[in-house]
Parts: C-alpha cells; structure tokens; sequence
C-alpha cells in the first residue's frame, strides 16, 4: 500500500510546530503495519541548502503557476523545488517580520496541484494508492484529484484529509479562483467556495474520501460552531467520515533515559536523576532555587493556547511558592507581558523568547510540571512529551489534552491510574484553581511521584494511531 503523505513541513526538515513532529514521524510508524509512506514538502531555501549532494530529479513542471519546478527525491523523501515560490528568505509562512506571504495560495495551490499529479501517476516510477493531505497547504490536493484528475477517465485516487487545526483555514478571495485551474463546476458549496471565497481547507473536506482529525475529542468538538470555526456544519454532514486519531510521539527522539540534550539521563526507576536537570534549568533561566514546583511552559505564545489567561495567573503562581521557566515565540503583546512578569518576579519567573529544540527537552526533564492551559487544542504534543519526562501535566480539559491526561482526582488517585490535573473553563480562576490543586499534590510527594509514574508508563508510541490510520487507508481501498 504506497501512500503520498502531503505536509507544509515535516521533521527534521522544517518545523513551526507539532504538524511536523507528526508528517515526520508518520512514515517510519506506517511501515510495521505494511504502508509504504512517502513524504512531499515544498522546497523552502532551507530545505534545499540542507539535501545536499545531488537529489534525483523525479518530475519536471515546465511551468507550475509561474515558473518551472522539479520533484526531487532524497532519502524516500520528495521535495517540491519550485523557486519562484520557496526559494527565498524567511519563515514557511511569511516573511522574518511575521507577515504571511501575500501569494500564499499561489505557493500552496501549486503544492497541492503537483501532490495531485504525482499522486495521480504523473511522475515516472512514483505510484501511489492514497493522497493523505495535512491542513489547509496542502488542501487543495483532494480536491485537484476530484475535479482535475491527471488521468481524467481512471478511476480517482483516494485521498484522506487531516486537519491539525481548525483555526487555520487558507481562506482567500473568489479573485484567485480562475488561475486555480479548477473546472467551473469545482465554484460551489460541495467544492472550493466558502463564504464567497475560496476555502482552502474546505475543498479538502468537501473532496476527501475521509476526514481525520487527530484526537476523539476534537473530532467531536469541531462539530460544534465553537470548534467548528464556520466549517461545523460540513463536519457534521460528512460525520460518518470524520476519524479521532490521536497523536504518537516519536519515542526515540523523546526518551529520557537516552536524551543527550539533558545533563543527567533517567527513567522512571530513577527519578532522582531529575534533580541534576532541574538544577541546571534554574541556572539557565536564573531562578532561586526553591522548596516550590518548577512549573514549565513549551508554547507558541498564542490566545489558542491560553497564554493570556496564564499571564494573569501568574502571581499566584509565584505566591503559592512555584516558579515558572518559560520558552516560546507568538504575539509581540504575549512576549511583552511575559517579559514584564519576570521582571516584577526575579528569581521565580525565567522567561526564554525563541525556538529552540534542545531546551525543550532540557526542560521537560527539569521541570515538574508543564502548563497547557489552551483554550483549543486538536491533540498537543508537549503534555505528551511531559508524561514521558516526569514533568506532569496540568492542562485544559479540551481535545487531545482531555484524551491524554488522567486527572488526578480523587478516585484515579487512589487506583493509581493519574497521570495529571485538567481543569474546565479557560478562565483565570479555574487555571488559579488547577494551581492550588498541583501545589496541594504537591505537599503530597508520594502522590506526586505515583502521578509521575504514572504518565511514564503510558504508552505514547505511534504504533497504535499508526495501526489506526493503516486500516483506516485498507477500509477506503476497499
Ligand atoms: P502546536 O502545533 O499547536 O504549536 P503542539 O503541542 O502540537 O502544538 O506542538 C508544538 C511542537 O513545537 C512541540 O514539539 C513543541 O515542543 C514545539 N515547540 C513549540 N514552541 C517551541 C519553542 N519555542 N522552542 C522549541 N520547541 C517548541
Ligand atoms: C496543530 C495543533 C496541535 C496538534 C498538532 C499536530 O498544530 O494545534 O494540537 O498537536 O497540530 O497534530
């Protein structure tokens, strides 16, 4: 079963958040349930600078929305080179300043356009049973398969649609319609139109033969207009074709009795191999050290993910006696806030603004506890990463955070099943609320080790949600 999977970014090529952990870790997970998975990225100047010696030219496009592109393969890898679109300097989306790109859906109809036809058999040696499209960059692929086949009288290439986040949606003006290239019949409510516009992610719902979503939870949440964000009620009309699968985490990139980033590996049999790494992150974000919890966050600094909420929270969270070590990158306003809590609380509040990788792993083994008080979330990947580093988690009781984290209430206490603590409501008493009860399990340390215990004896691997979509892919096949 050969499989094109069809991502904006995937690891380790290019990251902006968990989308690529998952188009990254997704081909080495399917192979052990017999699908054959090849990954197709555009190819941003990084990217390029990175393939190195002499990828094989696997397709040529004389002229791909205004310019000549090549496939090229490296390492079971294809790459889309299409310079006039990726070749220049900045972010996947936008510019350094944070601007997108203004020919955005030029950049990714054209990436979609040539999924679809490398999909449909148009590059020689490349076949492929399935198309799996990631969010609204790669949207249009289903839907090119459907109106604008590359081999009109054959039987259609599959597709399947997965949607990492409802909140982003490539929608653009009708004016971009007619260089879409699409038929007239494609203009309409089933096709690309949205709202008098065209709908990026929208034509990828409408055209897929199913539609994923990666966890239960937000699979059912997005049927409502909250979640839904506009396209609701299409989820709801397609809803015996909508999936939860929830997230893996590559274990072997994440695994803290083998991590080189840390300062001292452990595992859960020695979990006093934490307090070396806890140590070095007080260091490095000059903290006091402190009876208290270290509290950590891993973030875009975003309103999706409740960070204005927390910033009101925090001198709470400095009074109950915790500190809080903080990385990410977002909104000016949300780093400017953040900024100015650390300086009103030196020694309790560290506050890092960046991408950086290795710190992330740095301080899940170093923290106790990680925040994710997000006000959506379709699955989250840095609860898991915290479950299997001993940092628990305390999280909003909402997509895949409700489906991954126990709450350490007192019945799951007691059985010794807790993994975490979830609170209802992004406000800012319910996250004081979930403060008070992390310092109480706090004050509790044999309650706190059972929990952290706990979380790391979960099983986050791929293997189960890989078997899921692997099955997922025979039931379309047929
Ligand atoms: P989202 O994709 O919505 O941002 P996820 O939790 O699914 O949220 O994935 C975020 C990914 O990005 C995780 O792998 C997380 O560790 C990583 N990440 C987020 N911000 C940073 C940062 N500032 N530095 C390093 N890694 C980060
Ligand atoms: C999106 C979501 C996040 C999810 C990730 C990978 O970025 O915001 O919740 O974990 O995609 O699926």
């Amino acid at each position: 079963l050969q499989v094109l999977s069809v991502a904006s970014e995937a690891v380790p090529w290019v990251k902006t958040g968990g989308l690529a952990d998952v188009a990254g870790a997704l081909p080495a997970a399917l192979a052990p349930h017999g699908v054959a998975m090849t990954a197709m990225i555009p190819g941003y100047r990084d990217v390029l600078g990175r393939l190195g010696k002499r990828p094989r030219t696997a397709h040529k496009w004389p002229d791909l929305f205004g310019g000549p592109a090549r496939l090229l393969a490296k390492d079971g890898m294809l790459v889309l080179d299409a310079p006039h679109l990726f070749d220049r300097p900045g972010r996947p989306y936008g510019d350094d300043a944070g601007h997108d790109w203004p020919d955005n859906w030029r950049r990714f109809a054209a990436f979609a356009r040539a999924a679809a036809d490398v999909a449909g058999g148009a590059a020689k040696g490349l076949r492929f049973d399935l198309l799996h499209a990631h969010d609204w960059q790669a949207g249009l692929a289903p839907a090119y398969l459907r109106f604008a086949p590359v081999r009109p009288g054959a039987a259609p290439v599959a597709s399947v649609m997965t949607i990492h986040n409802m909140a982003f949606q490539g929608y653009f003006p009708a004016e971009i319609f007619p260089q879409l290239g699409l038929p007239k019949q494609a203009w309409a409510m089933d096709g690309v139109e949205y709202h008098g516009g065209v709908g990026l992610l929208k034509a990828g719902l409408e055209s897929a033969s199913a539609i994923t979503t990666v966890s239960p939870t937000y699979a059912r949440e997005i049927r409502q207009p909250d979640f839904g964000m506009g396209l609701d009620g299409l989820i709801r009309s397609r809803a015996a074709q909508v999936h939860g699968i929830v997230n893996g985490i590559d274990t072997a990139e994440w695994d803290p009795a083998r991590d080189p980033a840390l300062v001292q590996r452990f595992d859960a049999a020695s979990l006093a191999g934490r307090a070396a790494n806890r140590a070095a992150l007080e260091a490095e974000f000059g903290l006091a050290a402190s009876e208290g919890p270290l509290f950590i966050v891993v973030s875009r600094l975003t309103w999706q993910k409740g960070m204005d909420v927390l910033l009101e929270a925090l001198d709470h969270l400095v009074w109950l006696g915790g500190r809080l070590a903080l990385l990410g990158t977002g909104d000016a306003a949300l780093e400017a806030g953040f900024h100015a809590a650390a300086a009103r609380h030196p020694g309790r509040i560290g506050v890092r603004i960046g991408y950086d990788e290795a710190l992330s792993h740095r301080m899940q083994a170093g923290g106790d506890a990680i925040l994710v008080p997000s006000r959506f979330e379709p699955c989250g990947l840095t609860q898991l990463y915290g479950l299997r580093y001993g940092c628990v988690p305390v999280v909003a009781r909402t997509g895949g955070l409700a489906d991954t984290v126990i709450d350490a209430n007192v019945a799951a206490l007691a059985i010794g099943a807790a993994t975490g603590i979830q609170f209802d409501g992004i406000t800012v008493p319910a996250l004081k609320g979930a403060l008070d009860r992390a310092l109480a399990l706090w004050h509790a340390p044999e309650d706190w080790q059972a929990v952290q215990r706990a979380g790391m004896a979960q099983d986050f691997s791929w293997h189960r949600s890989a078997g899921a979509y692997a099955a997922l892919y025979r039931r379309i096949l047929g």
